[in-house]
């Protein structure tokens, strides 16, 4: 159990890392200025609208408002906890996480969430070598005990209640295998959502159990497999129905629109990944590793997403897609192409590989062996290739309206690819094959999107100017101390600016990210984000300073203002009479102070 992460490491954390370093080594960045710059990694784009300040510590995205600090990069980026971003920060600069008390810590249950589900993987895994049906099944589908051991295969058993029985001893954890998806319900109760099945543990990027993939053995008697394949859903679960694969449903911790699996296993199979293999299926992925090509995975029983394209590409430049070659596989081939286009970056490529009908990789890689699946790699179809073949299948080349129909239908598909020297080669292929000049079918890429306006200083109250420079430049704080002659002014944000004071006080050196931190959990933070974006065009330290200084003391005045007003009403009220000895020494300070902020103003005009 983990408990809380002291303020005080976030803030030396924040300190020892560069965020700049931190988000080239998984962005590429270029120099802009002050700041660094790059197309956004959270949306797509084409021209760069993600900034990355070294001196605010401070990365921001002006096309889609994504900002923060370097945690909240990693926390975004790699779709990581609060914690798990600190201790992989902490980890790249040799700094261990210290936690503390542990009790009231809110993420705490998703800790459990992964305790759990890896007791269920190990429970099934313990379960297969008791079940000579299944044992059977696996060597029949070829599995050796080092694949089974290194994919988790296990075995679910029958019965309702064999993982409720063994993991849900107490209400809380039973209700932990519910978020976790592994219970089924009905009118008459909870009963085990994987039952008869043979497993596949589905693994996060860290090599965590998320979710479950469950096959059903083939029935001996086809006839009542033909029977319950069509049977209405029954009222209380039969042994042995439902599809043929069988997931965990979406949770806390399981989208299946993100996860692709084994890709774990590849990771640890290869320390430098030049190619990535998609199937379909899990006993292709875990058949081709098994033939000693430990570069499959699969999506998890559907299209591949951009979250998948995106991850895809992150582990690998070149991706080859593979599919079957029926009508299915074809289609499912050209949802592919279209979810990476936009992520097809400089550098990356995509191969689109088809297969005899009738195969699949499981099959051919058990007919072919590693090599002979390899020789169908090496001849697997360029995305460029498919492309145009794809679009030009059923047009008439030889006509002119055949051609034109083709670059119509390119256009709107080449605009998605990113910016960059594919792109460009991509529009040439395209008037080469058409004979329409790379103009007209987009090769002019749009004028890149003009700086969005946000930075421009929106006029803003007192107040927030005064945070908009404490954010800007943090060590400004030195400037001010307690009592701050304008604690007691009744307006909004003032409790907020003496805060921030109060934290950047103490801790010098502190960065704008770091700040921020602080108030990650609040209501707050939004606006704060927005008011550390914006930018003061070369203004020196020096004007910031003055600013600041002349902010501050507005405040005060307004402060002396408000108070003094406040006493002249009470007189007004009740008389002066009313006033304690106390509250007219104050007035008469108030008065003079007053009177002598006045004189310096005119002074000053
Ligand atoms: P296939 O039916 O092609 O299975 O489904 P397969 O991998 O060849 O399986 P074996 O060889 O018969 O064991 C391909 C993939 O589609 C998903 C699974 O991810 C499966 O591996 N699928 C299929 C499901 O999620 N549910 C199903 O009912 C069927
Ligand atoms: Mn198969």
């Amino acid at each position: 159990m983990r408990g809380r992460i002291p303020d005080q490491f976030i803030d030396d954390l924040l300190a020892r890392v560069d965020i700049v370093d931190v988000i080239e080594r998984r962005v590429p960045l270029k120099k802009a200025g002050r700041e660094w710059t790059a197309r956004c990694p959270f949306h797509d784009e084409r021209s760069p609208s993600f900034y990355v300040s070294p001196v605010k510590q401070f990365f921001h995205c002006f096309g889609c408002g994504a900002h923060g600090s370097a945690i909240k990069f990693l926390m975004d980026y790699e779709r990581l906890e609060f914690q798990d971003a600190v201790e992989e920060l902490a980890q790249s600069v040799g700094l261990k996480v210290p936690y503390e008390g542990g009790a009231e810590r809110p993420r705490e249950d998703k800790t459990d969430l992964y305790t759990l589900l890896d007791a269920a993987a190990a429970f099934y895994e313990a379960e297969l070598p008791k079940h000579a049906e299944a044992q059977a099944y696996c060597k029949r589908r070829g599995l050796d005990a080092e694949t089974i051991k290194r994919f988790r295969i296990g075995w679910a058993p029958g019965g309702w209640d064999g993982v409720l029985k063994k993991l849900g001893t107490t209400p809380q954890r039973a209700k932990l295998l519910d978020e976790a998806g592994m219970v089924s319900s009905n009118e008459r109760g909870k009963y085990d959502r994987f039952r008869e099945r043979l497993m596949f543990p589905i693994l996060d990027r860290r090599g965590r159990v998320i979710a479950f993939g469950g096959r059903i053995l083939p029935s001996a008697n086809p006839a009542r497999e033909a029977h319950e394949a069509g049977a209405p859903a029954a009222t209380s679960p039969k042994k042995g129905d439902g599809p043929k694969y069988l997931n965990s449903p979406e949770t806390p911790l399981f989208h299946k629109g993100r996860e692709l699996f084994a890709l774990w296993q590849v990771k640890q199979a290869n320390t430098k990944l030049d190619k990535l293999l998609v199937v379909e299926g899990y006993m292709d992925v875990i058949a081709l590793h098994q033939a000693g090509l430990p570069i499959a995975v699969a999506t998890l029983g559907t299209a591949t997403t951009h979250d998948h394209a995106e991850l895809l590409f992150r582990a690998a430049p070149d991706v080859y897609f593979c599919f079957d070659g029926d009508r299915a596989g074809r289609s499912a081939a050209w949802r592919a192409l279209e979810s990476v286009l936009p992520r097809l970056r400089d550098g990356r490529q995509a191969y689109f590989l088809f297969l005899p009908e009738g195969e699949d990789p499981d099959t051919l890689v058990r007919k072919e062996g590693k090599d002979g699946f390899e020789q169908r790699l090496k001849q697997a179809m360029p995305l460029s290739d498919y492309f145009f073949e794809e679009l030009a299948h059923d047009v008439n080349m030889a006509s002119l309206d055949g051609r034109a129909r083709l670059a119509e239908r390119a256009r709107p598909l080449l605009a998605r690819l990113p910016d960059g020297a594919f792109r460009d080669l991509m529009v040439q292929e395209l008037s080469k094959r058409t004979g329409v000049h790379a103009a007209a079918v987009g090769g002019a890429a749009a004028a890149p999107a003009a700086r969005a306006a946000p930075r421009a200083v929106a006029k803003r109250s007192l107040v927030r100017s005064v945070i908009t420079l404490l954010l800007a430049q943090p060590k400004l704080a030195e400037l001010a101390a307690p009592p701050y002659p304008f604690a007691a002014l009744d307006k909004p944000g003032i409790g907020l600016l003496i805060e921030l004071l109060e934290i950047a006080r103490a801790r010098p050196g502190l960065t704008t990210a770091t700040l921020l931190e602080h108030f990650a959990d609040r209501a707050e933070a939004p606006a704060l984000h927005k008011l550390a974006v914006v930018e003061f065009p070369g203004d020196g330290d020096d004007a910031l300073r003055t600013e600041f200084l002349g902010g501050l003391q507005r405040l005060a005045e307004e402060s002396n203002q408000q108070r003094l007003l406040g006493i002249q009403d009470k007189i007004r009220r009740e008389g002066l009479a009313a006033l304690s000895a106390e509250e007219k020494a104050e007035y008469q300070a108030l008065a003079l102070k007053k009177k002598n902020q006045d004189l310096a103003r005119q002074s000053r005009t």
